[in-house]
This record gives C-alpha cells, sequence and structure tokens, in this order.
C-alpha cells in the first residue's frame, strides 16, 4: 500500500513523542522537567520524519527506526537549547514559548542539553529491536560523527567565530551547523533499514544534503521576513546579533532563487528510485512551503 508524506508526518511526531514520554527520565525533578520541556514542546519533527521515510523507503519495520528517530530528535533538541542561551544567540523564545533557559535558568538549561545528548546514543545501545549490535554500533559512530567536532558543533563554532564573508565560508558553515544533522537522519533510515545499495545511498545523502542548505537558507529568511507569532523565534534575531547570513549576502531575491535551485538539485539526485522516491519529492514539494 503506498503510504503519503502527511501519513509519515503524523506517524514522526506520534512515535517518536510516545518513546519520548517513556524515557526522558532524571534523578533530578528540575532537570527532568527541563528535558521534557525541551523535546516535548512541539517542534516540526523534521529529522524523525526523514529517519523514517528512508526506512519506510528501503523495507526497514517502524520498531527498528523508533531509536534512530527519537536519537536525531534529542541531539536536535539539545542543539536548540544550547545555541538559545546568552553566550550564543541569546533568543527567548522558542517554538512560540521562554526558550529552556529562560523557563529554568541557564544552568539547568545546560544540563538539560548535556543530559538529552547522551540519551540519544543510550537509546540506540539499548532499545528493544531486531537492530543488530553491528549495526546500532554503525549508527552511534554516524551520529558522534555528525553531531560533533566535525559536524553540528563545528558548524555553530563558525558561525560564533568566523566573519562569514563569502557564500563558500557560508555554505560550510550551514552544511555543518544544518546539513550535517539532516544527512545523519538519512544515514541513520539506510543503516537501520540494513540494505547494501551504495548507490541508493549516495542518492540520498545527496538529496539531503541539498534539503540541508535550502532548509538553513529558508530559515535565515524567516529570521527576516518571519514573526514570532508564525515561527515562534524572535523576528530579526540574525540582525540584531549581526549575522551575515544568506540574505544579507545576496538578497532577499536571490535566496529565494537558490532555494529553488537546491530543491531542485535534491528532485535530480533521485532519479535512482525512480517511483519508489515519491516520498522524497513531496518532502521537497512539503519544505518549499514552509513559513515555520
Ligand atoms: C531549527 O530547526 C534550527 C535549524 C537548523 C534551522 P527546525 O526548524 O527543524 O526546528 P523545530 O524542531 O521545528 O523547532
Ligand atoms: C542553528 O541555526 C542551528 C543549530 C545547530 C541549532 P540558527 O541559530 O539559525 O537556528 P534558529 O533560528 O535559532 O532555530
Ligand atoms: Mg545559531
Ligand atoms: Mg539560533
Ligand atoms: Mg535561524
Amino acid at each position: 500500500m503506498t503510504r503519503s508524506l502527511d501519513y509519515f508526518i503524523k506517524l514522526s511526531s506520534e512515535r517518536t513523542e510516545r518513546l519520548f514520554e517513556k524515557t526522558i527520565k532524571s534523578s533530578a525533578p528540575a532537570l527532568q522537567e527541563a528535558m521534557r520541556y525541551a523535546v516535548l514542546n512541539g517542534g516540526k519533527r523534521l529529522r524523525p520524519l526523514l529517519v523514517y521515510i528512508t526506512g519506510g523507503t528501503l523495507g526497514a519495520s517502524l520498531e527498528n527506526l523508533d531509536a534512530a528517530a527519537c536519537a536525531i530528535e534529542l541531539i536536535h533538541a539539545y542543539s536548540l537549547i544550547h545555541d538559545d542561551l546568552p553566550a550564543m544567540d541569546n533568543a527567548d523564545f522558542r517554538r512560540g514559548k521562554p526558550s529552556c533557559h529562560k523557563a529554568y535558568g541557564e544552568a539547568t538549561a545546560i544540563l538539560a542539553g548535556d543530559a538529552l545528548q547522551p540519551l540519544a546514543f543510550e537509546l540506540i545501545a539499548t532499545h528493544p529491536c531486531t537492530l543488530t549490535a553491528e549495526q546500532r554500533l554503525q549508527m552511534i559512530a554516524l551520529l558522534s560523527k555528525a553531531s560533533g567536532g566535525e559536524g553540528m558543533a563545528a558548524g555553530q563554532a563558525l558561525d560564533l567565530s568566523i566573519p562569514m564573508t563569502s557564500l563558500e565560508s557560508l555554505n560550510r558553515m550551514y552544511q555543518l551547523k544544518t546539513g550535517a544533522l539532516l544527512v545523519a537522519s538519512i544515514e541513520l533510515g539506510f543503516l537501520s533499514a540494513g540494505t547494501s545499495h551504495e548507490k541508493i545511498r549516495q542518492s540520498l545523502v545527496r538529496y539531503a544534503e541539498c534539503i540541508g542548505l535550502a532548509f538553513q537558507l529558508q530559515d535565515d529568511l524567516l529570521d527576516v521576513e518571519g514573526s514570532l507569532a508564525s515561527t515562534g523565534k524572535p523576528a530579526h534575531l540574525d540582525a540584531t546579533n549581526q549575522k551575515i547570513t544568506y540574505p544579507t549576502l545576496i538578497g532577499i531575491e536571490k535566496t529565494r532563487q537558490t532555494i529553488q535551485t537546491l530543491l531542485a538539485d535534491a528532485l535530480r539526485s533521485l532519479t535512482c528510485l525512480g517511483e519508489k522516491g515519491y516520498l522524497f519529492h513531496e518532502l521537497a514539494d512539503f519544505l518549499l512551503q514552509r513559513n515555520h
């Protein structure tokens, strides 16, 4: 039976949130509350969605995708807590509510990030399902690389330290801070399926690289054009923080065109999947329309 993207969008939120309800725990009550607040407060669940549609397309069981889907979202949630801190973007709102440090204080917010990160790896290592030990090991290695000093954390560091004066340096920073986790979502779905079609893996990675960059460009545009009411995040924060972004470097119109080009490139990379790639096509269209 052919399942629509809408089916997977709903499934992605429901399955991850059910598992978060069961697994987000702490021996310190305030820490547990902050961890739950940062994860169970909405969010598009895009990264889990990528895990589910990749695994679903390649024949993995939903049970074998849950750990990876939750793990990548936990890393994402922790990255957002830290990203909002005064020492980083100093953002008071996230997903339409006070950001974690505004609700629980900076120290507890830092610790919530610290605790969510290893929970991601614990889930992959221990969640009951039929993933083999070898698969789990590969997934842990992949997620560590994508989120650490050669992945998301590196992108965040470059975002803070280097004046982004060229598109090349901006692209590199975006590939790391945002693209790395989106590519990892696809790779985790692929590993959970236990297949070895290298050509398909490469095509999907290329797809994720393109939508990853397009996604951050849209995020930059939403910062310029959106509002707290529509995005759930403070408007014009990039300007307040004097960030050089795509719109500041090449303008709003060219940023829009680049998003279109990237999404078209993403679709082109799917040819080897044939009709099996329909969910990825639908996702690219869905992302093009997004306003939050
Ligand atoms: C926000 O990610 C941070 C970026 C990498 C641009 P999302 O837009 O996926 O945030 P949520 O999870 O839906 O809140
Ligand atoms: C953050 O990029 C990407 C992360 C790795 C957290 P932004 O700083 O632009 O994300 P938002 O706009 O705060 O969601
Ligand atoms: Mg940031
Ligand atoms: Mg930010
Ligand atoms: Mg942003």
